[in-house]
């Protein structure tokens, strides 16, 4: 059952989603599903609940561009951006901060995240009570349209959810603009990556001209491509990696689900009971943990014993195989 919370409870959504519970709420674009980015089982249930066959990055959202930037690295042109945008339609990527809470899960294990301060008042109000960054893709089943109104997430979430906060129809009804500032502020590298609420001319009348990303197969084909969740730009280890081990290697270090392979002198297990949301939760963080503890113990890769395809599965095996796929 998924509750229906209106606006007066609003502290029980942020309740909700303290606890680790998944819980839908009006932005001023869509609705987003929310978990919260600093749980990363909260951030394996949100790819559950979509059905997502992959673990595209996820937009953090905060109360205050004050709040954002605890997260990630703010550059003079994100507060530019801050100041006349937010709370608004923007999206910006940037560098993860040193202290960053967020979940590596919630950016798909990426150096860079993307913040947003939405200007749904209630949004924000939420935002504030739950006092964590609150990760949220748009609220529907991976495939589907998104949802503009709690009804809409209702159908296509109901009962797989803890709760929808309706704050009735959204104004914009299209996503936010997602806009990549990781390139060098010198060159001006800002990239466009999505286009949405915040209208591409606003942005360049205040940065000047900016990048477009390519459509995804021309991308594809020049292996340039810079917004994952399509194809290229993931989180991939120093050490080679090689699926499907059902032994171990020499000089392997292991990552394990389920019991264990013997005999690995560093390993991380992403789910000893064979949990897949555990294993989604602990996927990143057990790939880099295994790339610097591996390489710093001498091994030459690691091993990667084979995830089952089903439900999270897919996803997890959908980035294992990106994480080892050849490097150009
Ligand atoms: O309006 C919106 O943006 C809605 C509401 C709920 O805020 N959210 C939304 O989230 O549309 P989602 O997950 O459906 O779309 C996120 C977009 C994707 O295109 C993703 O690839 C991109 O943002 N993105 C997220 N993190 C990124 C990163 N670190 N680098 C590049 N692109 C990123
Ligand atoms: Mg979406």
């Amino acid at each position: 059952m998924t509750e229906q919370l209106g606006p007066a409870e609003l502290p029980r959504a942020a309740a909700l989603l303290r606890q680790g519970a998944l819980v839908a709420f009006p932005t001023e674009t869509v609705y987003g599903l929310g978990g919260d980015a600093t749980n990363a089982e909260a951030v394996a249930g949100i790819f559950a609940a979509k059905g997502r066959p992959h673990f595209n990055p996820l937009i953090c959202h905060y109360p205050s561009a004050e709040a954002a930037f605890a997260d990630v690295r703010a550059d003079d042109r994100a507060r530019r951006l801050a100041e006349r945008f937010w709370p608004g339609a923007l999206t910006l990527v940037l560098p993860r901060a040193a202290g960053c809470r967020v979940e590596l899960l919630a950016g798909a294990g990426l150096d860079t995240l993307a913040v947003r301060v939405p200007a749904n008042p209630l949004a924000r109000a939420l935002l504030a009570e739950v006092g964590r960054p609150v990760a949220a893709p748009s609220a529907n089943r991976s495939g589907q349209v998104s949802p503009t109104t709690a009804q809409h997430v209702l159908d296509g979430l109901g009962g797989r959810i803890a709760a929808v906060l309706d704050g009735g129809p959204c104004e914009v009804g299209v996503e936010s603009t997602v806009l990549d500032l990781t390139g060098n502020e010198a060159d001006g590298a800002a990239v466009l990556l999505r286009p949405g609420g915040v209208p591409v001319e606003a942005i360049e009348a205040l940065l000047g001209p900016i990048g477009r990303a390519l459509p995804v197969a021309a991308a594809a084909a020049t292996q340039s491509l810079r917004s994952p969740g399509l194809l290229l730009s993931h989180y991939a280890p120093g050490l080679p990696v090689r699926l499907g081990a059902t032994s171990l290697g020499r000089d392997e270090a292991l990552l394990a689900f389920g019991p264990p392979l013997k005999g690995a002198a560093v390993a991380w297990n992403l789910s000893e009971r064979g949990d897949l949301r555990e294993a989604a939760a602990r996927l990143f963080a057990g790939l880099r943990w295994l790339d610097a503890e591996g390489t710093r113990q001498g091994c030459r890769g690691i091993a990667v014993m084979p995830v089952p395809e089903t439900g999270l599965g897919a996803a997890i095996n959908d980035r294992l195989a990106r994480a080892a796929a050849p490097r150009g």
